[in-house]
């Protein structure tokens, strides 16, 4: 027994003794190698670095923009606590980010870690690579629903006017709040296009599609910013807690099987109602051929469309909302341009717009100049790395960093923008319809060789940028 001790403490003490010389040696060697504070220091580093990167919570735009000041180069770092962002400014960078292949930047991967659609929108497990089981979103918005713009358009502004005759009606004479005047009026256009007439009218849905967004962001805030093993309890008490998005899933599932199982009848010969929405038009692209680099070619389910569906609804009413309250509150705020727009408006420019989605050049460039102050989010084109990545410039991306724009930094950059910090609402007007503007008093545009228009996403990243700018 004593010897088996003996040897055991033996045995203990060698390992010590030479487990302390590999790590002496070790850490002599780094001492050689990089000098004494640097060993001290190394951890301290570390250290203030994450504390610092909180401040990211309450004041990106101020990281962001210190940053920006002093980058060079094309690019520069900011480290957020979950995120180690890699920001490119040169038209060049922004170019090989958007052309990088799709499995190796992602902005999927990056809007799942942003959004957490697994708690926030029905238990969405979406793919972190693009079109894997197809891309009918693309033709559905990029043709299918611009086509059908003549007849949207009309139908729109009808029920947009009578939602605010009936909340002025509603408001007895009180002063009624901008927000949920421009969220019943977004959110009920989006409805009909999206999944047609009789939803946009069903009161309850509507409640719990607009309810729908607030909770999105509420439950994917909390996911993120708990630590690991806390985040997934909180998020999932938070999903059993809200309703709205158990109410919008279980509504459109059953409509979206209906267009499936009309589709199927109208293939094999019967008369089935005619739909023309988003939802109809994802289902049928989804049951045509795919492009050759889908890996799944199934039709999707009814349970898949309406995840897509869910997920274009928060990402078109919350932006649209924003950037609408911002664009009223800004000609409040210059009255000076209403005469301009309402003579465009009243003018034989309007009935052309709602034809075509084309024209009214002086309200485009008001909405640009609006969004330009007053972008929705500090950042943009927010790819993660799912391999390593090299931009020219030689910086190295590792797998798990972002890229993404610095979109405010860059829209209020005087190098790129004249009297940046100034409302222009003519400034985006090219310089034939300003010289044919009359009664433009004192207004006018600081760079006309800067015009173009707000759909224009060359040097604007507000929409992204190239493939994914919609
Ligand atoms: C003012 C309103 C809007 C803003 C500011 C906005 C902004 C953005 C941004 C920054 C992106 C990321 C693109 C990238 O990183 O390259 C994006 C993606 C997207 N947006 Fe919007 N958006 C708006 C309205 C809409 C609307 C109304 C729709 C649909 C009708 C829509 C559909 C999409 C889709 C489908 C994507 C994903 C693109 C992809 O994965 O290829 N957006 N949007």
């Amino acid at each position: 027994m004593l010897a088996i001790i003996l040897f055991n403490y033996t045995f203990v003490l060698t390992l010590l003794s030479s487990s302390t010389i590999v790590s002496c040696f070790f850490l002599s060697s780094l001492v050689k190698q990089y000098g004494f504070s640097w060993l001290l220091v190394r951890p301290f580093k570390k250290f203030v670095k994450r504390v610092y990167s909180y401040r990211f919570l309450f004041d990106a735009q101020g990281m962001i923009q210190e940053a920006y000041d002093l980058a060079q180069n094309g690019s520069f770092v900011v480290n957020a606590p979950d995120v180690h962002y890699h920001f490119v400014t040169e038209p060049h960078l922004i170019k090989e980010v958007d052309h990088a292949p799709k499995d190796v930047l992602s902005l999927q991967a990056a809007a799942k870690i942003i959004l957490q659609p697994e708690y926030s929108m029905h238990r969405f497990d979406w793919s972190l690579e693009r079109g894997t089981d197809g891309t009918p979103l693309v033709r559905t918005l990029r043709s299918l629903l611009r086509n059908d713009l003549p007849n949207i358009l009309p139908k729109t502004r009808l029920a947009n006017s009578a939602i605010i005759d009936n909340l002025v009606r509603q408001s007895k004479n009180q002063r009624l709040h901008l927000k949920p005047v421009v969220r019943a009026c977004v959110a009920r256009s989006n409805a009909r296009v999206f999944f047609g007439e009789e939803i946009a009218t069903n009161k309850e849905f509507m409640e719990a599609a607009e309810d729908f967004i607030s909770k999105t962001m509420l439950i994917a805030e909390t996911a993120r910013l708990l630590p690991r093993g806390l985040s997934h309890i909180a998020a999932r008490f938070l999903e059993s807690q809200f309703s709205s998005q158990r109410i919008v899933y279980d509504t459109l599932v059953p409509i979206a099987q209906q267009r499936i199982d009309e589709q199927e009848l109208k293939r094999s010969g019967h008369a089935v109602p005619e739909h023309k929405d988003c939802m109809q038009w994802i289902m049928q692209q989804s049951s045509r051929l795919r492009p050759w680099s889908a890996e799944v070619t199934t039709p999707w389910t009814a349970g898949r469309i309406v995840h897509e569906l869910m997920a274009l609804w928060f990402g078109s009413v919350h932006a649209m909302g924003m950037t609408i309250i911002f664009a009223v509150r800004d000609l409040c705020i210059h009255p000076e341009y209403v005469d301009l727009l309402r003579k465009e408006f009243e003018g034989p420019s309007y009935e052309a717009w709602e034809r075509t989605g084309y024209g009214l050049p002086l309200l485009d460039s008001f909405l640009k100049e609006s969004a330009r102050m007053n972008p929705i989010d500090s950042v943009s084109v927010r790819r993660k790395a799912l391999k390593p990545f090299d931009l020219s410039n030689g910086v190295h991306v590792d797998s798990g960093e972002w890229l993404a724009t610095p979109l405010q930094a860059m829209l209020q950059d005087p190098k790129i923008w004249a009297d940046p910090s100034s409302f222009h609402g003519l400034r985006h007007v090219d310089a034939a319809t300003l010289e044919k503007l009359e009664n433009a008093g004192s207004l006018s545009c600081p760079d006309p060789t800067k015009a173009a228009l707000l759909t224009d996403t060359r040097g604007w990243q507000t929409w992204g940028t190239g493939r994914t700018a919609w």
